[in-house]
């Protein structure tokens, strides 16, 4: 196996909140990052994709595409958005990064046209990074 990735940027506003949860309950569950107004994080994210190398090209996936392909399904969608109020795909999600890694991974796995999605990584901060590999 070989393994590909491809590293993205974009900026988003949130707040986490679980309308399940009453305003008492959410803010000693989420601290500050249930701010009623939101805050901001600029995320990185790298998507990877194992596979075989193709003989002919000597490529697993021509990373022209792959570049294509996130930036037109998930980046474009989140970039500089409020993740809570502006991403179709995010309505009832609790806009952590555990769940967003998740969500890009459904939107993206049936799209990479050789090899298979192997992980969706995503950084929040410097310090703070989530994984998810589809199970
Ligand atoms: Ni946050």
């Amino acid at each position: 196996m070989i393994y590909v990735s491809r590293r993205e940027v974009f900026s988003a506003s949130h707040r986490l909140h679980n309308p399940a949860l009453n305003d008492e309950e959410n803010r000693a569950l989420f601290g500050k990052c249930n701010s009623p107004n939101g805050h901001g994080h600029n995320y990185t994210l790298i998507i990877t994709v194992g596979g075989e190398i193709d003989p002919v090209s000597g490529y697993l996936i021509d990373l022209k595409k792959l570049k294509d392909i996130v930036k037109e399904n998930v980046i474009d969608k989140v970039d500089h958005k409020n993740l809570n109020m502006d991403v179709d795909f995010l309505k009832g999600v609790i806009t952590t990064t555990e769940n967003l890694a998740v969500a890009f991974w459904k939107i993206l796995a049936d799209k990479i046209p050789s090899g298979r999605l192997y992980s969706v990584k995503i950084a929040e901060t410097e310090n703070n990074f989530f994984e998810y590999k589809g199970e």
